[in-house]
């Protein structure tokens, strides 16, 4: 009676889906980015509506397990967003269970300031000290040739975004976190599916991050994943992800960890409830059963998604090679098997993205920045006093920056000054592609 019922109004979904729905749009303004979802998504957030669960329930479970499946990592912890995602990742960094490993603060840790403020709030939010690196053009990653002399006593950890789909030099950055014993997070939130020497990245590090916003490789409206191989890590993400709390038993399920009245912790009496026990200053950071139906759904067109942005960004390539006198292209890293979520395009002559940016926009190809472009002049930074480094400098007050200091970055400067990108997405076709393509080579033409 219940499936036949179900069965009814999923029926009548597919029903409105077909009429009501346009899957073949024609793009007036080609965007930079989108979701693409279909009958598929809409049936999964139906089904979970009829479940009347609410929380992370079965179709999380399932998303969690495919997730770490398809990453081929042992575990895999969604979460409400990338930026949660990040949050999580560096806050277990701060665990007194890490022991003598643990990040305490006015510890450092190493990353990039061309990209995502949330890749580097979580280290100014749990008292850490930033310390900026410069990034190569081309790949638009760090440059790992600059790290050691970054790196001081008081470094504990290596931070970085695999930028849009291209992967950082992981050999290298490896092999100097296994020198000085630093642990590495790979924000992957723009970066899911790419690979670096075979590997998923994301699961080379300590921990990986992912996002699920719309503009990224599959969709939860909002959502993100963080991973690890690490059962000590993962219990800990968990455990700030869920309020903070010890007990790893679900949500609604009681006494799996079999230690709900058995144990003394803090200074809390002998046998008090473990599941209202808690070990860190945590969050909740976790999503709806809604979301993670809509990311099953999704994850089973990942293959697909990524396939059509490979040879959309390669179809890129080609188009505007001829284009090198006044353009730089995107390298990619040696080793690497970019995933990408947008085409980066550097132009040579100073003062001339702004103009190229305005042409885009204003004949209907959408553009984007690398984010924070160098995220030091940002009034996030320059309005707060936030204690950081870059290179091998000593400590510096934000609110103290000045030219001299961001002439210490001049690629990250470069890329504030010339880089953009546009759309590689799977809604776009060669259609979208040739008309971007087109709008560039007249653009320098009329130079
Ligand atoms: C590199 C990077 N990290 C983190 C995030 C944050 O993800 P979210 O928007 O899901 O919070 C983004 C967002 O696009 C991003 O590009």
């Amino acid at each position: 009676m219940v499936d036949e019922l179900r069965n009814k109004v999923i029926e009548a979904v597919r029903d409105y889906y077909s009429q009501c729905c346009r899957e073949d749009k024609e793009f007036t303004y080609i965007p930079a980015s989108g979701k693409l979802i279909g009958i598929e998504e809409l049936e999964a957030m139906v089904q979970a509506s009829l479940d009347m669960w609410l929380t992370a329930g079965r179709f999380n479970n399932q998303f969690e397990n495919e997730f770490a499946q398809y990453l081929n990592i042992k575990y895999a912890l969604s979460t409400n967003s990338g930026s949660s995602a990040n949050l999580l990742a560096l806050s277990t960094l701060t665990s007194h269970k890490l022991g003598e490993r643990r990040l305490k603060k006015g510890d450092e840790v190493i990353t990039v300031a061309a990209g995502f403020p949330t890749t580097i709030n979580p280290i100014i939010q749990n008292g850490l000290i930033p310390v900026f690196v410069d990034c190569k053009i081309g790949t638009y990653n760090i440059n790992a040739d600059k790290i050691e002399e970054a790196v001081s006593e008081k470094t504990k950890a290596i931070f970085l975004a695999h930028t849009l789909g291209n992967s950082f030099d992981l050999d290298k950055i490896k092999s100097i976190c296994k020198k000085h014993n630093l642990w590495l997070i790979e924000d992957s939130c723009d970066a899911l599916g790419g690979e670096y020497k075979g590997q998923k990245l994301g699961t080379i590090g300590d921990i990986g991050t992912y996002s699920f916003y719309p503009a990224h490789h599959i969709t939860m409206g909002e959502g993100g994943a963080v991973v690890t191989n690490d059962k000590k890590l993962y219990d800990i993400i968990k455990s700030f992800r869920d309020w903070g709390r010890d007990c790893s038993c679900p949500p609604g399920c009681d006494g799996i960890c079999g230690k709900r009245f058995s144990q003394q912790s803090g200074n809390l009496p002998f046998g008090y409830d473990h599941k209202y026990t808690y070990s860190h200053i945590g969050y909740n950071l976790k999503i709806t059963d809604w979301q993670a139906a809509l990311g099953c759904a999704q994850i089973k067109k990942l293959p697909e998604f990524i396939k059509k942005r490979t040879q959309n960004a390669e179809y890129l390539m080609n188009k505007l090679s001829d284009l090198k006198e006044f353009l730089i292209l995107p390298e990619i890293q040696e080793g690497a098997k970019p995933s990408w979520f947008g085409f980066l395009i550097s132009t040579k002559q100073d003062g001339l993205k702004q103009q190229l940016v305005e042409f885009l926009e204003k004949n209907g190809v959408g553009t984007r920045q690398l984010f924070a472009g160098n995220i030091l002049r940002q009034p996030m930074i320059v309005n707060n006093e936030i204690s950081l480094r870059i290179g091998n400098s000593k400590i510096i007050n934000s609110a103290n920056l000045t030219e001299e200091h961001y002439k210490m970055l001049p690629n990250t400067e470069f890329i504030m000054n010339n880089t953009f990108w546009v759309g590689v997405f799977p809604a776009l076709s060669y259609k979208e592609l040739d008309k971007t393509s087109e709008l560039i080579h007249q653009f320098f033409k009329k130079l």
